[in-house]
């Protein structure tokens, strides 16, 4: 079965260098995922994809299922899972179009079912860094192969959504340390690291943040924007699952290890 999964907007499965194998539907005790894990064949590597708002985007992210993906993903053998994400810049150095290899997050979420373990046991894993740092470097690796400017490191604030920010939220946001603003890396981030999956997010600016600039803050300039960057989004994918090795030696893999209460 397929090692790596991606999951993020439908742009992916209609990349040229993309086929479609099959659709895998997966029951799962958490009801049902955003959508049919998508089996592809990806440069001659499987991979499994999963759209995160449904095939048609009709799902907010404060409604998406993140603890049925994520067991999905599990369940389908995945151990290494490539997020893609759009997010607002807070910080001015993050311009409409930056591509930024997230290294940490902020999580302003609530009301979103955030692990797998609510009784009879108890796990509190490691979440210091909340991304794969093999993943990061394979991303970083990746975009200089290609010439691809990103930036390698960014924290993340998440919020419930759907809603955009206020001036004053952004302005707390970035007083607290936070680089960009997004709605779905939480609890996504959590609950791979409690499967032992490998996680790392790519996020994509789409606008600036609440404030950090003038004009009024509009879904059509955050689609816009991601459908601009999709070309070299896809690239940098197809190139950093190229650089993943088969072999894992990060602490992901053993985040439950000496984490039960
Ligand atoms: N705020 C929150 N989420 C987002 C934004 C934003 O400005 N842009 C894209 N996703």
């Amino acid at each position: 079965m397929p090692e790596i999964g991606i999951i993020g907007g439908s742009g992916v499965y209609r990349m040229p260098s993309v086929e479609l194998i099959k659709d895998a539907a997966v029951d799962t005790p958490y009801g049902e995922p955003s959508d049919a894990f998508k089996l592809l064949r990806v440069s001659g590597v499987e991979v499994v994809f999963l759209a995160r708002h449904g095939a048609g985007h009709t799902m907010p992210p404060h409604k998406v299922n993140y603890r049925a993906n994520i067991w999905g993903f599990k369940s389908l053998g995945v151990k290494r899972l490539l997020s893609l994400g759009a997010v607002g810049g807070i910080n001015p150095v993050l311009a409409p179009g930056a591509i930024v290899v997230a290294d940490q997050i902020i999580d302003m979420t609530t009301g979103r079912a955030s692990t797998f373990y609510e009784k009879d046991e108890v796990y509190h894993v490691d979440f210091s860094e909340p991304f794969c740092p093999e993943l990061r470097a394979a991303y970083i690796e990746a975009a200089r192969a290609i010439n691809l400017p990103v930036l390698t490191r960014g924290t993340y604030i998440c919020t419930n959504g759907p809603r955009f920010e206020t001036r004053a939220e952004i302005r707390y946001y970035s007083i607290i340390g936070a680089d960009m603003v997004g709605m779905t890396a939480m609890p996504e981030a959590a609950l791979a690291r409690e499967a032992e999956i490998c996680y790392g997010t790519i996020a994509t600016v789409t606008n600036h943040a609440a404030g950090i600039s003038t004009e009024k803050l509009t879904t059509t300039e955050v689609i816009e924007t991601v459908n601009n960057a999709s070309i070299n989004l896809n690239a940098l994918l197809l190139k950093t699952i190229s650089l993943i090795k088969p072999e894992r030696d990060c602490p992901c893999k053993d985040a439950l290890k000496d984490a039960k209460l």
